[in-house]
């Protein structure tokens, strides 16, 4: 049985990732040290979650390993050898990024370092698929024409109407802390691919969600939406007049490109990995959405400022992904996902 590692494997991502390639016949290595919860507080905490994969999989292990632990990253690699690393922990938050910039750039930047040389000394001809952002475009997309409609902005030109492809520069924009350190790690998982020619790849994640995410404010946008919808908790728009525009991918539909990558790895590629343009929403059209769900009326309040370096406007052009794996396509409508987060998020507010 071949074993992969997954960090991050009690996140969004990596516990998809984890159910999916266990379906597949893979032994699972899960990484997580519950950092999230560090991060974010109580409502960030993914033990459940590790929880749920340890009683459910038998194929699965967990590993309590923080990823900046170079010594112990480069031993578990070492021993395990993994056929495919799906490398998804992370700092995922934009905002959060400023008042923790040493743990940010220390688990993104370095840890993604510290995970890319073990793979180079112990498995250099397995695929290495690393979760990047949409931030590494900076605010720089923010520059696009724009039109305003009643619900929501979108491009106002024509070079865009599939959204923004993987040429898009990511230089000279603001990129917040976050983003940089998505940045550095980005170029590196490039860099290992192009100089030592590995089968690496970066996923530039538009809004990936499920009913797997511990959302909260500052991260996980459907899921706390939701759940605050479920609570009768206000929801803070910042903003944009609530028309910013984010394009959702269920986490199953990521994990299954993951999939698709890791059986037929490229050198070097990076793809945008979003929702489009049929899966994007802005946040008054998901309040819509989620009302038809719950039947109960979202609270909201309406902070002028927006968040630094917000896009207006984002959906990825899944152009690339589908030329280079036709067999691969988005299976789960916004609606659908919707569906199911609020369905998640009911039982586990039941606890
Ligand atoms: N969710 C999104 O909307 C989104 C959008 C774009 C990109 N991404 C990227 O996708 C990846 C996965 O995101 P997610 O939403 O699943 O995040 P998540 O926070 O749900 O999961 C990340 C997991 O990594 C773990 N972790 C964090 N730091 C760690 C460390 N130092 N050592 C070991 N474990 C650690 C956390 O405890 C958590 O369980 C991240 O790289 C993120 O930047 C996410």
């Amino acid at each position: 049985m071949k074993g992969i590692i997954v960090t991050g494997s009690s996140g969004l991502i990596g516990s998809e990732v984890v159910a999916f390639f266990h379906r597949e016949g893979y032994f699972v290595h899960g990484i997580d040290s519950n950092q999230r919860a560090v991060f974010f507080g109580p409502q960030g905490d993914t033990r459940w979650s590790q929880q749920r994969l340890v009683n459910t999989f038998r194929n699965f292990e967990h590993h309590e390993l923080d990823i900046r632990d170079r010594g112990g990253v480069l031993a578990l690699v070492a021993r395990i050898m993994p056929a495919v690393i799906i490398h998804t922990a992370a700092q995922p938050s934009h905002d959060r990024a400023a008042a923790i910039p040493f743990d940010d750039f220390d688990t993104n930047a370095v840890g993604t370092l510290n995970l890319l040389e073990a793979a180079r000394r112990s498995c250099p001809e397995s695929p290495f698929i690393h979760m990047s952002t949409n931030k590494v475009y900076g605010d720089r997309p923010n520059t696009i024409a724009l039109r305003e409609l009643e619900t929501r902005w979108d491009y106002d030109d024509p070079a865009y109407a599939n959204g923004i492809p993987e040429t898009f520069s990511i230089d000279q924009s603001k990129h917040s802390l976050f983003g940089a350190s998505k940045v550095a790690s980005d170029i590196m998982v490039q860099e290992y691919g192009r100089y030592f020619n590995m089968p690496t790849c970066c996923l530039r994640g538009g809004c990936l969600t499920g009913p797997n995410h511990s959302g909260v404010e500052l991260h996980g946008f459907l899921s706390y939406l939701v759940k605050c919808n479920l609570e009768g908790r206000e929801y803070r728009i910042f903003g944009y007049k609530g028309k910013q525009v984010r394009d959702n991918i269920h986490s199953e539909d990521v994990a299954r490109f993951i999939h698709a990558f890791a059986l037929n790895p490229r050198i070097a590629e990076v793809y945008n990995l979003g929702g489009g343009k049929a899966n994007s929403c802005s946040i008054l059209e998901a309040f819509k959405l989620t009302e038809q769900f719950t039947n109960k009326a979202q609270v909201s309040t309406y902070v002028e400022e927006n968040r630094i370096g917000d896009h207006i406007c984002y959906y990825s052009d899944l152009t690339k992904m589908r030329q280079h794996y036709p067999g691969w396509d988005i299976t789960k409508s916004l609606k659908q996902t919707i569906g199911e987060i609020v369905h998640s998020w009911q039982e586990r507010l039941k606890r």
